[in-house]
């Protein structure tokens, strides 16, 4: 792969408005997180609903109508989980496809092909008459996901005027966090429509791929991706025209000069391996580790399942998964306006310590009065579904949305798609994890199962405190110099090495580091 690159730096004041056209195309693409979230919504209520489970896993069925079955087991079944995780698997295998198509066709071909991918998902899923069309269609729309949530958030860092691009690149994960929402919705709708409620919940996915198909007709290719392909005039009429002027010289020239030095780099990810990319990419993987083991999908994929392991019936467990959806998007706007102001590692360190406490009461009240053959009371039931709105409010605002941001934001040019190419697939790597044992590990652990997340809190909070910087109002392309060779861990990484054109190139611009 060629390298890739994220136009501007924070600071260099480019000339252009935030225009209304630059705001259509980022909500358009921002339909590809819609797409993502919808699926990570829609399959625990769908998995909870019994038309579903008596059609495609009778032995769940059965188990779960048994009154003496044992609570936390109820729905312990491998194929379950597969049916939720196989699409990960495939987003996990499709991201790195996804990154040579992006870099050598263009961002909008690639969400093209996501969305045509997660088309035949969809009908497959819709028409499913037996297991193996509902876990073909899972694949399919899983290489959607892996696809669009590779073009996607480049599309809107490439897109968008440099002092913006923040709030736009967190627009992904609201839209996500929409899709979650609009999921649950449809859930709690589509549980009480006998006997294919789940085949409309399944079906209705397509809408948002629809959305985004026809909107890449509309939208443009990004300046960047024409220009590193040597499409130099219609790189310069398009930026113009995202910008709204016609003053786009020193913009169209820096992007000309970072596509220079990206193309000197032949292979990206060789140069990942470097010593020098050590900290980037480091980061980038273990926040995706941690993201997925606060425990988050456990809540977003099985909540249903979850509200009615702690004694809710049907229609008040998927009502209760609603609510959280519904905090989940708000708390997500706290984040597109604090990110700037605050700072990423307050976000992240505060929401450690609500995170830590929330889980572990839920713990508390599991272990000392659930039992696997009793329900909770009402009251603490409550207590429950409160404690989780506040566990996914703390993750909304921090490692949902700086998950992304912060891989996106940390890579020298030269590196940045490869090494975001790495955050996706560990990304979908630790989510099917996750989606694959989450109710293997209920069943055998029982309550146990929050504190190990409470446990993984403490570690990412340490994390977060001594290892992470911050990079809040750093320009993109000053990352090595203000940061990485600032940190007092960090530093001792940024080493010259033979051959390593990048950071030469960055110490000649910018003079000896401090
Ligand atoms: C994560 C998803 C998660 C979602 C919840 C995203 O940032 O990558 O795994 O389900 O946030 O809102």
């Amino acid at each position: 792969m060629a390298g890739v690159v994220v136009s501007g730096g924070d600071a260099q004041g480019f000339e252009g408005r935030i225009t209304a056209y630059v705001i259509l195309c980022a909500i358009i693409a921002a339909f590809g997180g819609l797409m993502f979230g919808y699926d990570i919504g829609i399959s625990g209520g769908v998995t909870s609903m019994d038309d579903f489970l008596e059609k495609f896993f009778p032995a769940v069925y059965a188990r779960k109508g048994k009154v003496q079955e044992n609570n936390y087991c109820k729905y312990d079944n491998q194929y379950l989980q597969l049916f939720t995780s196989s699409l990960y698997l495939a987003a996990l295998v499709s991201s790195f496809g996804a990154s040579k198509v992006c870099s050598k066709f263009g961002r909008r071909p690639t969400m093209q092909i996501a969305s045509t991918f997660f088309m035949t998902g969809v009908i497959l899923n819709a028409a499913a008459m037996n297991i193996a069309m509902l876990i073909i269609g899972r694949l399919f729309l899983g290489a959607g996901v892996g696809f669009a949530n590779q073009a996607v958030p480049l599309f809107l860092s490439e897109i968008a005027p440099a002092k913006v691009r923040g709030s736009l690149n967190i627009l992904f994960q609201l839209f996500i966090t929409i899709g979650i929402f609009i999921a649950n919705m449809i859930n709690y709708f589509m549980s009480n429509v006998h006997p294919n409620g789940w085949r409309i919940s399944l079906g209705l996915a397509g809408v948002p791929a629809i959305i985004l198909f026809l909107g890449s007709l509309i939208i443009p290719e990004t300046p960047t991706s024409l220009i590193e392909r040597e499409k130099l005039e219609e790189g310069r009429r398009t930026l113009k025209k995202i910008r709204g002027t016609d003053n786009i010289d020193a913009e169209f020239d820096s992007i000309m000069e970072a596509s220079e030095m990206a193309r000197q780099v032949k292979d990206p990810f060789r140069k990942l391996l470097k010593r020098s990319s050590r900290p980037p990419l480091v980061i980038a993987i273990v926040m995706q580790v941690f993201q997925q083991f606060t425990g988050i999908n456990a809540i977003m994929f099985y909540a249903p399942v979850l509200f009615q392991t702690v004694g809710f019936k049907n229609d008040a467990s998927l009502l209760s998964a609603v609510i959280t959806g519904l905090v989940n998007v708000f708390s997500t706007l706290v984040s597109v306006y604090l990110v700037d102001k605050a700072g990423r590692r307050l976000l992240l360190l505060e929401a450690c310590v609500q995170m830590f406490i929330t889980q572990g009461i839920i713990g508390a009240i599991l272990l000392a009065d659930l039992s696997p053959t009793s329900s909770l009371n009402g009251t603490e039931a409550g207590i429950v579904v409160l404690l989780v709105c506040l566990f996914v409010a703390g993750f909304a605002w921090s490692w949902g949305p700086l998950g992304w941001l912060i891989p996106s934001e940390t890579f020298p040019l030269e590196t940045r798609t490869a090494g975001f190419a790495f955050a996706v697939s560990s990304n979908m790597l630790f989510t099917f994890i996750i989606a694959q044992s989450f109710l293997s590990m209920l069943c055998h652990m029982q309550a146990g199962i929050f504190f190990f997340f409470a446990a993984w809190i403490v570690l990412m909070g340490l994390f977060a405190k001594f290892l992470l910087p911050e990079t809040k109002n750093v320009p993109v392309d000053a990352m090595v110099e203000r940061v990485w060779k600032q940190h007092w861990y960090w530093k001792r990484y940024m080493i010259e090495e033979d051959g390593d054109y990048g950071y030469k190139m960055k110490n000649l611009e910018s003079g000896p580091s401090k």
